[in-house]
């Protein structure tokens, strides 16, 4: 039996507050791309302002990894490590962030297109963007955790593209992991009953190619396996009495 935590309305307010916060950096992040811009110096924008918040990045140290923001370019999936690389124009760049304040952590991401990109990368950004979104109108408390993913899983294929399978949304709150996983893909229907007081992290991770992917020797940056680009968007979300709370609206 898995366990799923069950946030009070104390917590609630709380995880408010940290949601908040990442969403800020988030936007902030996502308006300071452009070519020229290092993947590094995000990062450093990301950690004045998160310590200037009086918080921390969640991720900063999370199993080792050396960043406050994962920077995932073009064929990057997820956890790219930011550095000394510069945006290029026609990039197409994926923004990750948390934000652990007052005992909680908040996680969003998002996707930014440097310029003039292909019309492919177009579909496939809208795609993903539209995928998290039903994702969060079929979140619902009464209703299976899986109606979540396969709201992903129909809105990437329909649209010609593909989800990756190898990682997944996660419940969030006291802890950035914490159960139920949320898989971006299967049938609607199975899985825990969503309950008033869950918070949970969706993010659908979508490639203009095959699903396949393969994580570099740098043991964090995952890229798809056929080199074609990928998206990410993510939202903390809560599930409330009757409806749900996107805590990371900016
Ligand atoms: N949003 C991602 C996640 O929830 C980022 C984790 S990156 C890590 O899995 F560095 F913290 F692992
Ligand atoms: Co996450």
């Amino acid at each position: 039996m898995s366990k799923i935590p069950l946030k009070s309305a104390a917590d609630l307010k709380a995880m408010r507050i940290s949601c908040q916060m990442s969403a800020e950096v988030l936007q902030a992040v996502a308006a300071a791309v452009r070519a020229g811009v290092t993947t590094g110096e995000l990062d450093q924008l990301a950690q004045t302002m998160i310590k200037k918040m009086k918080a921390k990045p969640s991720f900063l140290g999370y199993h080792g990894y050396p960043a406050a923001l994962c920077v995932s370019i073009n064929e990057e999936v997820i956890h790219g490590i930011p550095g000394a690389r510069e945006i290029l124009p026609g990039d197409l760049v994926s923004i990750d962030v948390g934000v652990y304040y007052n005992g909680f952590h908040g996680d969003n991401a998002t996707t930014v297109m440097v310029g003039a990109v292909d019309l492919d990368v177009i579909r496939l950004v809208e795609t993903t963007r539209r995928a998290l979104q039903l994702a969060i109108a079929a979140t619902r408390p009464g209703g299976r955790l899986s109606d979540i993913s396969h709201a992903i899983q129909c809105a990437a294929e329909a649209a010609g593209c593909s989800v990756v399978r190898q990682f997944v949304g996660h419940g969030v709150g006291h802890h950035l992991h914490e159960e139920p996983q949320v898989p971006n893909y299967g049938a609607p229907g199975r899985g825990p009953v969503l309950k008033p007081g869950m918070t949970l992290a969706i993010e659908p991770m979508v490639n203009l190619g095959t699903a396949a992917v393969v994580v570099l020797e740098d043991k964090w940056t995952v890229v798809t396996r056929d080199g074609k680009p990928s998206a990410h968007f993510e939202h903390t979300v809560a599930v409330l009495e009757e409806s749900v709370e996107i805590l990371t609206l900016a």
